[in-house]
């Protein structure tokens, strides 16, 4: 396994539509997977989308409960229902930045796993705002470009230091 350098925002590789995968089951596709696996890893992500490591295939890789890595291979992902939810996001493409992004609160996928397999499943909340982020990747789609309120984007560590000013200032007697 290897860890992979990751495409920052800027790189045109981010703004493409990715290809589908035609032989899931090639051992280079396998191995890809790994070494996505590896890289969101090492890097602290939740999420990594093949386009992020420079590689224009319709793959992604999140992080599951139990500290493992899930793949999809060539995800469809639908809106379930008309709710809608907003919350901060970030990306390993986008190091240091978070915004409020408002995606579909549920989702239904399908696609394959790395053997090949169809899978599919609804999910909610975390994991379905992780699945729709990083299907985004796929359409060259970064979260910014889904942000609906630019004063809700700024640098992780000055929004923590602004959220717990805000809560200080609530518990304050
Ligand atoms: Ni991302």
């Amino acid at each position: 396994m290897a860890i992979l350098k990751i495409a920052r925002m800027g790189h045109p590789i981010l703004l493409a539509r990715a290809a589908a995968v035609e032989d899931p089951t090639d051992p280079e596709i396998r191995r890809l997977v790994a070494d996505m696996a590896e890289t969101m890893e090492d890097a602290g992500g939740i999420g990594l989308a093949a386009p992020q490591v420079h590689v224009g295939l319709r793959i992604f890789v999140w992080r599951t409960g139990a500290g493992g890595a899930a793949a999809l291979i060539n995800p469809v992902i639908e809106p379930v229902g008309e709710e809608t939810e907003a919350a901060f996001e970030g990306c390993l493409s986008i190091p240091g930045l978070r915004g409020a992004v408002r995606r579909p609160a549920r989702i239904r996928f399908r696609g394959l796993d790395i053997a090949g397999q169809p899978v599919e499943g609804e999910a909610a909340g975390l994991v379905a705002r992780v699945m729709q982020h990083e299907a985004d990747h796929l359409d060259g789609v970064l979260y910014p470009m889904r942000m609906e309120d630019l004063s809700q984007f700024g640098f992780t560590e000055e929004l923590a230091r602004a959220a717990a000013a805000e809560r200080a200032a609530k518990e304050a007697p």
